[in-house]
């Protein structure tokens, strides 16, 4: 069974967040299943330059949506990968999205939309050679894929389609101006096609075009029912329901494995938690904080309201007057980041931040803090938990999404069994964040405690194993129908 995954994203090529990651993951967790993934990325300079030189092209388009492009092979992490060279739309300074000031580029619905076209070209039978049974679109960049393919293929007998929403916020949603340039028939501009509140809609798009609908958790998947989570694609995702499914993302043990993570001073497994000093040392190190007992508090993430970044900056002397300490590394929005450079100055000693994006450092956080504070208003599935549970480090989070779904509330009861994995908390407000922080800082002053919650996170199976499994049945239940 082959399977043409399609993405803006795959680690280690590009990531600016969990969509890479998972990307990144696939072919490894579909191998054993006996499903052969193909990646499929727009050729920016960081991924052409990681292909070897001198590969002739598998295809050229001489027009793509307004631009020519070429079709080019490599590998990713050992397993295939197609990448779209088309310098028009990658060739360019600055991230996926935009320029290197952060701002959106203003031809992305064209850069997307142009990568969609090639991908159901490359899938649907367009590029010699070129044939697979399904196309795995991922998040809106992908979202016209199916909706190409449904409207538009290439040649008969189109592949079956899967659209897995990683984040329904992101919908790639423009003016209805741009339809006449996407070369999609006049009939797909309609309500159950790429017609979306009188623009277009890619994620939407794909939404309505896919045989099946994923989204990265149970708890996200249910949630998106509701308004004020679906933000405007609830209808859709109801009226479409029997489609949809909610599998949780797993995580790449050959990346994240403390006993085998080269980016840490000391590595570790359950039975000898305590060299993770040694990496605690370094955690109060790279961020300047007093060396001490109590709880380090780590936080790996964008720095925006999805996270909840705006009520951890207002807890934050709450959590310094417990005798705890924070160590952030992130990067978002500039109010954010404002305000923990502040805090950082306020706090000396007992608040590190570093601003911008460090793999390495992300390693070491999970490895030498104690605990891991995510209080996200809304998550999908979220990895930095699970990186976490696998780690040591104790994940305090919201009790939504992916969240809800993988941490083990430390109640009384579980504590007793011994099941607990981290804390959880209700609505992202100052009370309940400050209520997990100290209970949290409670937990830890029992050492014993403390360490079975720990043990308990890192015996839990957080691997690709499941999640590899359903997707190939998902893949094989659609080939059957
Ligand atoms: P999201 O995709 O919504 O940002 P996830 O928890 O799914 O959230 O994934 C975030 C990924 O990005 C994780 O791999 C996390 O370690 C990484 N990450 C986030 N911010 C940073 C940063 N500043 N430096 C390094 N890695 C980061
Ligand atoms: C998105 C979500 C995050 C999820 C990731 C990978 O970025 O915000 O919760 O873990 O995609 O699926």
């Amino acid at each position: 069974l082959s399977v043409l995954s399609v993405a803006s994203e795959a680690y280690p090529l590009v990531k600016t967040g969990g969509l890479g990651d998972v990307v990144g993951a696939l072919p490894a967790a579909l191998a054993p299943h006996g499903v052969d993934v193909t990646t499929f990325l727009p050729g920016y300079p960081r991924v052409l330059a990681a292909l070897e030189a001198g590969g002739a092209p598998l295809h050229r388009w001489p027009d793509l949506l307004g631009a020519p492009a070429q079709l080019l092979e490599g590998e990713i992490a050992g397993h295939r990968l197609l990448v779209l060279d088309a310098p028009g739309y990658f060739a360019r300074e600055g991230g996926p999205y935009g320029d290197p000031a952060g701002r959106d580029w203003d031809d992305n619905w064209r850069r997307f939309a142009a990568f969609a076209r090639a991908a159901a070209d490359v899938a649907g039978g367009a590029v010699a050679g070129e044939r697979y049974d399904v196309l795995h679109a991922h998040d809106w960049q992908s979202g016209l894929a199916p909706a190409y393919l449904r409207f538009a293929p290439p040649a008969p007998d189109a592949p079956r389609t899967v659209m897995t929403i990683h984040n329904i916020a992101f919908q790639g949603r423009y003016d209805a101006g741009i339809f006449a340039s996407l070369a999609l028939p006049a009939l797909a501009f309609a309500v159950d096609g790429v017609e979306y509140y009188g623009g277009v809609g890619y994620l939407k798009a794909g939404l309505e075009s896919a045989d099946a609908i994923t989204t990265v958790s149970p708890t996200y998947a249910r949630e998106i029912l509701s308004p004020d989570f679906g933000m405007g694609l609830e209808g859709l995702i109801r009226t479409r329901q029997r489609r949809v499914s909610g599998i949780v993302n797993g995580i790449d043990t050959a990346v994240w494995s403390p006993s085998a993570d080269p980016s840490l001073p000391a590595r570790y497994d359950a039975a000898t938690l305590t060299r993770r000093a040694t990496n605690k040392r370094a955690v109060e190190q790279a961020f300047d904080l007093d060396p001490g007992d109590g709880p380090i508090f780590c936080v790996v993430s964008r720095l925006t309201w999805q996270k909840g970044m705006d009520v951890l900056a207002d807890a934050i002397p709450a959590l310094v007057e417990r005798g705890a300490r924070l160590a952030l590394l992130g990067s978002g929005d500039a109010w954010l980041e404002q305000a923990f450079r502040d805090a950082a100055e306020r706090f000396p000693g007992q608040v590190g931040v570093r601003l911008g994006y460090d793999e390495a450092l992300s390693h070491l956080l999970q490895a030498g803090s104690d605990a891991i504070l995510i209080p996200s208003r809304f998550e999908p599935c979220g990895l930095t938990q699970l990186y976490g549970l696998a780690y040591g480090c104790v994940p305090v989070v919201a009790r939504t999404g992916g969240l809800a779904d993988t941490v083990i509330h430390a109640n009384a009861a579980a504590l007793a069994a011994g099941v607990a994995t981290g804390i959880q908390f209700d609505t992202v407000t100052y009370e309940s964040l400050v209520g997990a922080i100290a209970l949290a800082t409670d937990l830890h002053a029992d050492a014993e405690r403390w360490e079975q919650i720990q043990r308990a996170g890192m015996a839990a199976d957080f691997s690709w194993a499941t999640s590899g499994r359903r997707y190939a049945s998902l893949y094989r239940e659609l080939l059957a129908a």
